[in-house]
């Protein structure tokens, strides 16, 4: 697996573009210009303008990270990723999946000789905490915590042949000390400046702390989405990824 040995803290933050047009994204896009290079592209956009705004964002120079966290029965999964253009797919930086082995390795076959978009599994949503947890399996919560759950389902992902993880909260630390000696990407969502709302999110970190923990890269949408001034969010947030790189307690996955 070749996964990037040293990132530019710049590259790092990925911006959701979480917009129901693409007139709204390229507004946000143009308005970053060059300070944002990574974009994350999710149901509600894609589903909105699809490949030819993914397209344009390429074109621009964008790397773009498509998250539509792919599950399904393996036939389905393997033709589906197969069927992406040929002219974006392998120019993808990275794509979600969730579900089991057999979601992997179709998602592999599927993505066939290219070695993008990186294939990155599903832990479990920042939304959900120990309690929704319970809420899903009734039965089985008091013998697995959450923490239990992400590792089981981490230890699959990578075993199954992802290159990495979408991670939140606590686990982005606890993901990278239990698998210190595997290589793999943490990818973590539910980042809030220290002042910002947590929105729907139960299990979150600051960049610094997503970072510092070991995260890789960061997903950041309403912070900066909704912001009055979001060169001023993602420049203060880009120099915190420089101050938590120099502190990192853990190696980065990718290093
Ligand atoms: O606006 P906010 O920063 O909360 O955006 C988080 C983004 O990350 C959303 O696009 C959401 O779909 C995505 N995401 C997440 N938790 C996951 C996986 C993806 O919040 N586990």
């Amino acid at each position: 697996m070749n996964l990037p040995v040293e990132i530019a803290a710049s590259e790092r933050l990925i911006v959701a573009l979480d917009f129901d047009t693409a007139g709204e994204a390229r507004s946000l896009v143009e308005g970053l210009g060059d300070t944002v290079g990574f974009y994350k592209v999710g149901w509600q956009l894609f589903l909105g303008a699809g490949w030819p705004f993914v397209e344009d964002l390429l074109e621009s120079g964008k790397k773009v990270f498509l998250d539509l966290k792919i599950g399904d029965i393996g036939t389905t999964v393997r033709a589906a990723v197969g069927n992406m253009p040929d002219c974006s797919a392998g120019r993808l930086e990275m794509l979600t999946l969730q579900g089991g082995r057999a979601t992997v390795q179709a998602a592999m076959a599927g993505r066939g000789e290219r070695t993008r978009p990186w294939l990155l599994m599903l832990t479990v949503l920042s939304s959900m905490d120990d309690a929704d947890l319970g809420d899903l399996y009734p039965g089985g919560h008091d013998s697995a915590t959450l923490v239990d759950v992400i590792r089981i389902r981490a230890r699959m992902a990578l075993d199954a042949g992802c290159e990495g993880l979408i991670a939140s909260g606590e686990s982005v630390r606890d993901l990278r000390e239990h698998f210190s000696d595997r290589q793999f990407l943490i990818v973590a969502p539910g980042i809030r400046p220290e002042a910002a709302a947590r929105d729907d999110h139960k299990r979150s970190l600051t960049p610094y702390q997503a970072i510092r923990y070991g995260a890789d890269y960061l997903v950041m949408g309403r912070p900066v989405t909704g912001a009055d001034r979001p060169n001023d969010v993602v420049r203060s947030v880009i120099s915190e990824i420089e101050k938590a790189l120099q502190d990192r307690e853990v190696p980065p996955g990718a290093g």
